[in-house]
């Protein structure tokens, strides 16, 4: 009893502050994920392309196997308990950390492939209408680029978002974590755990939805 009414005024507050936990982490994180991510894949794909930056690739590479290769709660904890164990670093921006870290391997690939995806000719007709490399790459490779991986940069969004549900491992009180105690004080489950997932799924539809409509913007602008 005693629990039920300590919770009962604060229900609503443990969903909200969590929502704002959680979007505050994925916004930075987000940001983080895009500015590393871009700088990877410009490193990797200037070796590709030209074989210059032969040791800043070779460290990019591991960073992406690494990342890639660990799950991001083991990072989570590595960086708040291992990393910053002896400090007291507040959680959210522990959270921010391994979350942008984590997404920027994931991005360093979408943007490469996106590179990629640009046929050649194009790079070679940049450079024949007199471009430098850095001038190429602005200008013809990386608008083509930029609109091959909007797609895939959308869903690393909303994957990123769900993924900073396992911040309660450090004890953040994210949205997950939020619901959760919810549940752990108030015998009650259903409410709690369904509510935040239609917190959550509401927010991935919105997003992709955004999303389809630059996506069709982009794509109405090539004609
Ligand atoms: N759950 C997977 C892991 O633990 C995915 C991590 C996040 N993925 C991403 N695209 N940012 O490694």
């Amino acid at each position: 009893k005693f629990y039920e009414n300590f919770i009962d005024g604060k229900r609503w507050e443990y969903i909200l502050d969590g929502l704002g936990v959680t979007l505050e982490v994925t916004f930075f994180a987000v940001i983080i994920g895009i500015v590393l991510g871009f700088l990877i894949a410009i490193v990797r794909s200037t070796y590709d392309k030209t074989g210059k930056l032969k040791i800043l690739n070779v460290l990019c590479k591991v960073y992406l196997t690494v990342i890639r290769g660990t799950p991001v709660v083991v990072q989570l904890l590595i960086i708040y308990f291992v990393i910053f164990g002896s400090s007291d670093i507040s959680k959210v921006l522990v959270a921010i950390m391994a979350f942008g870290l984590n997404s920027g391997a994931y991005v360093a690939e979408i943007f490469r492939s996106g590179i990629m995806s640009v046929d050649n000719g194009q790079f070679e007709a940049g450079r024949s209408l007199g471009f430098n490399y850095v001038q190429t790459m602005i200008h013809i490779i990386m608008p083509q680029a930029f609109k091959n991986v909007l797609p895939a940069l959308g869903n690393e969004f909303i994957v990123l978002l769900k993924e900073t549900s396992v911040s309660g491992y450090i004890a953040l009180q994210d949205l997950t974590k939020g619901g959760d105690i919810i549940r752990s004080r108030t015998y009650d489950a259903f409410m709690p755990l369904i509510g935040i997932a239609l917190v959550y799924l509401v927010m991935v539809m919105i997003f992709t939805k955004l999303v389809n409509m630059l996506e069709r913007r982009l794509r109405n602008s090539d004609h």
